[in-house]
């Protein structure tokens, strides 16, 4: 008697642990998911799964390989309570229009979609449906082509009202790229993304950025990461994004900035610090040429208060093509001429040049006419110290930097 209540129960408590189990999925290896039901999910995996540090309910169509025609099944029959969707290693040249299908019921879960590496070339304004919820959006290794959006289909995301991450890591396709920050405006123009928070654009070839404008849209913006580009410099508006908290441009083609370059970031860092919060880039791996324009950042990352991660990291270059060869060249020079030795330069250093010498002559005339109406003798001392200013004022920073720091 005693050993029947003993086994009742241990089978009880077996039962209890493995109901636990099932609801609560304690142990990893018990709610490992299983393949779907559906048939045209049958080479997917469907369950309850850890992903983004949570018990979601997950559909994961990793590296199977799928043909379009295929894919498409599987993504119009995703099952009702899909939280996450993981869908890569397919085919998908074309997302259609309602990709998902109708199924309404959709939108009121789905909050993760990962559609990296499929191969993706088009996606189409009306492809992306019942994605209200959808918090994060990864398209990572697609192929999609500047007429795949932009202005062939500037609402790709437009549906996408809560999305907080987008992920366009490797996204879009080699040739074409050249425009890309003029397609992108008008997507995120088209789109109603207030609520993005972090937007990847690494590894994408973008070398000039025709728009300035690109990320304003992005009002709530706090993360940009460009890094692994061929950017030049910060060529985009970053004062229309009054969060932004941190931009990513590790690995570009940055050989010097202007001052008023850094003046923005440091304008950025003012800003943030008015809302306790801060401003930080990254600014490593860029082939800075050596001279004034390693010296100007150093300066600059001396008195700023923008935070310039892995700052130690941040050394000039000699070895790359366009940079002189002499790291000296610069200061053998008459002076440092700052705007002028800045590869990427606009015309605003000949403007200051010409300024200046207007300046000038109409100083000397002022001189002259003083001259021969007072004579000399009074003259000469205040003569001398305003040409000494002068004199200062055509020195640039690099010039000074070095007399303050012997
Ligand atoms: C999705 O499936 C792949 C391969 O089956 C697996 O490696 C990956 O961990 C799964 N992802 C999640 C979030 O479960
Ligand atoms: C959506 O859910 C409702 C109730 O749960 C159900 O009746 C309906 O068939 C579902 N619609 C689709 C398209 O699955
Ligand atoms: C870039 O886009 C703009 C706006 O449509 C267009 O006027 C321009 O010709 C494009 N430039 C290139 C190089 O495609
Ligand atoms: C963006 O979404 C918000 C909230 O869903 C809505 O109030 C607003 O009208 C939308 N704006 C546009 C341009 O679609
Ligand atoms: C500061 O924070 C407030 C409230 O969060 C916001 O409305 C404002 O735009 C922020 N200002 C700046 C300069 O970031
Ligand atoms: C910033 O912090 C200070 C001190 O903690 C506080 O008085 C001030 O209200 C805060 N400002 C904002 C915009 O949160």
């Amino acid at each position: 008697m005693i050993e029947f209540a003993y086994i009742a129960n241990s089978i009880t408590a077996t039962t209890t642990v493995v109901a636990v189990a099932l609801v609560l999925c304690l142990p990893a290896a018990m709610c490992e998911p299983t393949k779907c039901t559906k048939p045209e999910l049958k080479q997917c995996y469907c369950g309850k799964t850890t992903y983004d540090r949570q018990e979601l309910y997950a559909v994961n169509c990793t590296g199977t390989s799928l043909s379009t025609t295929r894919s498409l099944e599987a993504l119009t029959n995703l099952p009702d309570e899909t939280e996450v969707l993981i869908f890569t290693g397919n085919n998908l040249h074309e997302l259609p229009c309602n990709v998902f299908g109708d199924n309404v019921n959709l939108s009121q879960k789905l909050r993760f979609v990962d559609m990296s590496n499929n191969n993706i070339k088009v996606i189409k304004g009306k492809s992306y449906h019942h994605v209200l919820a959808v918090e994060r959006l990864i398209l990572n290794n697609n192929n999609i082509g500047l007429d795949g959006i932009g202005f062939h289909h500037p609402r790709v995301f437009s549906n996408f009202v809560s999305l907080v991450e987008l992920h366009l890591t490797s996204a879009f396709a080699d040739n074409g790229v050249a425009n890309i920050s003029t397609d992108l405006y008008e997507v995120f123009q088209n789109s109603n993304l207030t609520r993005l928070a972090k937007l990847h654009l690494e590894h994408n070839k973008i070398s000039s950025i025709k728009e300035p404008r690109v990320f304003c849209p992005l009002s709530n913006l706090l993360d940009l990461h460009l890094s692994n580009n061929l950017l030049t410099g910060i060529h985009f508006d970053i004062s229309c994004m009054s969060h932004l908290r941190f931009i990513d441009l590790e690995s570009n083609r940055i050989r010097g900035f202007h001052e008023e370059d850094l003046a923005i970031l440091d304008s950025a860092a003012v800003r943030s610090k008015l809302n306790n919060s801060t401003f930080a880039v990254d600014l490593t791996f860029n082939p800075f040429s050596c001279g004034c324009n390693i010296e100007i950042i150093y300066n600059w990352k001396r008195n700023t208060n923008v935070i310039v991660r892995n700052g130690d990291l941040i050394v000039c270059r000699q070895d790359v093509l366009g940079n002189p060869l002499d790291p000296y060249a610069d200061y053998h020079k008459f002076n440092c001429p700052i705007h002028t030795t800045l590869v990427d330069h606009n015309h605003e250093g000949h403007t200051m040049v010409i300024l200046f010498v207007f300046g000038a002559v109409i100083l000397f005339l002022g001189a002259v006419l003083y001259v021969s109406r007072f004579g000399l003798k009074r003259f000469r001392p205040e003569f001398n110290t305003s040409s000494r200013k002068i004199h200062y004022t055509t020195i640039d920073k690099c010039e000074e930097q070095e007399i303050q720091y012997v």
